[in-house]
């Protein structure tokens, strides 16, 4: 089995080759052409991202077949993310995945972006396959799933405001960092010291009450629109105070630090509650070494497995998106003529 995978649902433009089993999986070709001009205007502007895409999407098809020695004719299908997403960005990557699909007689079939991300760490680590405990942060999304196998997705927690992502991106905003955040804000917080307890930078951790049992509605959910807010008094008295630039580090530090022990607790409850001995990380957040570090650490004394992809898989892709189509390929999906994009979709399979 030979899949094609097309991402455009937000402001990459991605295309790749996988080919194999969901056991034996192999990454054939992965194009990725990031639309830096989105750094310009600190967030991404739709009506860019879709024409950037609709410039991208026919080269960056053509250098993933070239790179993987293939043509349209070696393939069995065409996956494409159709949800969620921007929608116009998205439609760029279904209309195309169509129009190929029908003059080249092959099959296409829908994938929703999340569920690439869960695919993502398989391309990589052949035993990060289900069971186990998965947090998917990203810029617009911080899930928390049960996953007893692909396909089925128990959703315990979500965010109730920020994703995860979006935080690190509004953080780096107060600290005069670039978009995207995450990256630069962790830099940043590997020089400072983490703040102990009553240092004005050790952040309240948001949704963490020790004593929060199975069954509270704070005991897998998160918040991260309060810790922002906390982030902004901490520059704006550093700014009046004059010790903007030298405090810096330790915002972001004490910024992630509680965003990392946040996370870590959630999933830890998660993986305990089903008895999950691995762990799966996904989306652009699981890039973050000291989140993956803390993650591993509270891990290693109950012998639990952390998986996370590299970077380049991490981010948004269509290695995943090809992966993901591959198992729903397998299980006889395909996409009826009408399919088409939308905005927000949960998770097919999730309950
Ligand atoms: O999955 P992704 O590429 O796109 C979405 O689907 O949103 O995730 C992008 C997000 C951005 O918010 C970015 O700041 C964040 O991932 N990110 C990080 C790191 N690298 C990327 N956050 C924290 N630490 C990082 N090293
Ligand atoms: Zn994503």
């Amino acid at each position: 089995m030979r899949v094609l995978g097309i991402e455009t649902s937000c402001d990459e433009t991605s295309a790749a080759i996988v080919s194999g089993t969901p056991e034996a999986m192999s990454l054939d070709a992965l194009v990725i052409l990031s639309q830096d001009v989105h750094r310009l205007f600190g967030g991404v502007v739709p009506e860019i991202a879709s024409r950037q895409h609709l410039t991208g999407i026919v080269p960056a098809v053509n250098a993933a077949l070239r790179d993987a020695g293939v043509t349209m004719g070696n393939l069995d299908a065409i996956a494409v993310t159709h949800a969620p997403g921007l929608v116009g960005a998205l439609l760029v990557g279904t209309s195309y995945a169509k129009a190929m699909a029908f003059a080249h007689g092959k099959p296409v079939v829908p994938v929703h972006h999340l569920e690439g991300h869960l695919f993502a760490t398989l391309l990589e680590h052949p035993d990060a396959k289900p069971p186990f405990t998965a947090l998917l942060v990203s810029g617009g999304h911080t899930l928390l799933l049960d996953v007893p196998e692909w396909g089925r997705y128990q959703l315990l927690g979500q965010t109730r405001d920020d994703a995860v992502g979006e935080a690190f991106d509004k953080v780096a905003k107060l600290l005069g960092l670039p978009y995207p955040g995450g990256r630069p804000v962790e830099q940043l917080a590997a020089t400072g010291e983490s703040p102990s307890h009553g240092h004005p930078h050790h952040f309240a951790r948001p949704m963490l009450r020790r004593r929060a049992v199975i069954g509270d509605e704070d005991y897998y959910d998160c918040s991260f629109s309060g810790l922002k807010t906390a982030v902004l008094h901490a520059v704006r008295h550093a700014d009046k105070s004059g010790t903007l630039e030298a405090d810096k580090p330790s915002i972001a530090r004490g910024f992630q630090d509680a965003v990392i022990e946040t996370l870590v607790e959630k999933v830890y409850r998660a993986a305990k509650a089903h008895r999950r001995g691995r762990v799966v990380l996904g989306g652009g957040v699981a890039c973050n070494g000291a989140l993956q570090l803390a993650m591993r650490e509270r891990f290693a004394g109950r012998g639990g497995q952390v998986f996370a992809p590299s970077p380049r898989l991490a981010t948004d892709n269509a290695a995943m998106i090809a992966a993901a189509g591959l198992f729903r390929v397998l299980r006889g999906e395909h996409a009826e003529p009408t399919m088409t994009a939308t905005a927000s979709l949960p998770i097919p399979g999730m309950f």
